[in-house]
């Protein structure tokens, strides 16, 4: 990590909440590098989230990590009630401190997403960035399947995540040019290292197809991506009204 590269850190062996636990601190520095569109992936999101309520809409973020896209959904979106879900306690620490900490309209969780049990038809909107992946391909569909449940008629799902490229030779040149674009951008070998070695041990990209079948299983309507560059992909759908 570009935070204390004397120091290379070792993580075999720990869950991914304890993985996300030990790099929070040098999180926002190395993702940054790491994602050279993490701004742009973001924009891309944001410009597709809109609500017909006039009541102010209860958003949950899952995997909220430290927060980043949290503040920009509290800019957008002043009067929403938020509630951020993350397995790690250290990053939504993070979070926590960028959002003024917890209040009526903030609600911070920590739970993994296959252990989330929200009443039915709560919230106007789901939202998820860089984190889905690290579900199992036999979880993200069952995950799709209660997001159906917890949010209203008309509501919202929108996604940035890395879908995988297909076929195998495409993706293999998009990693390829993810190391060239990524140290361009910053990123040091302590960087590359980390964030390959991490998605080895925990990151389970799916084709954007399977997401897309996965949520049409699931009962969603209008589903489409908005943006791709790479691996990056945001895409969306809506519950039937
Ligand atoms: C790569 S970070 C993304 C953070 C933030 N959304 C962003 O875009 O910068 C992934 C986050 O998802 C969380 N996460 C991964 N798997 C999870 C799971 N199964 N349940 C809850 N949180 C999870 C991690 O703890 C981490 O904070």
């Amino acid at each position: 990590m570009t935070a204390d590269s004397s120091q290379p850190l070792q993580f075999n062996s720990v869950s991914v909440g304890d993985f996300f636990d030990q790099v929070s601190q040098a999180y926002d520095d190395s993702i940054r590098k790491a994602i050279p569109p993490y701004v742009e992936m973001f924009d891309a999101l944001l410009g597709y989230c809109f609500f017909a309520t006039k009541q102010p809409p209860h958003i949950l973020e899952l995997g909220c990590g430290t927060g980043n896209l949290s503040v920009l959904l509290k800019e957008r979106f002043p009067n929403a009630k938020l509630t951020l879900v993350d397995l790690s306690a250290d990053m939504l620490k993070q979070a926590s401190v960028k959002l003024g900490g917890e209040g009526a309209q903030i609600h911070l969780v920590q739970s993994g997403f296959m252990a989330l049990d929200f009443e039915p038809q709560q919230f106007d909107m789901v939202i998820s960035s860089m984190a889905l992946h690290h579900l199992l391909d036999s979880e993200k569909p069952l995950l799709y399947e209660r997001m159906f449940q917890w949010l209203k008629p008309g509501g919202l799902f929108r996604c940035a995540d890395e879908t995988l490229n297909v076929p195998a030779t495409i993706q293999s040149e998009n990693m390829a040019r993810w190391e060239v674009w990524a140290r361009q951008n910053g990123a040091q070998d302590q960087d590359i290292t980390l964030w390959t070695e991490h998605a080895e041990q925990y990151d389970h990209y799916a084709p954007l197809s399977d997401h897309f079948k996965w949520l049409e299983r699931s009962g969603f309507i209008s589903i489409d991506c908005y943006w791709r560059k790479l691996m990056w992909t945001v895409f969306g759908c809506a519950k039937p009204l």
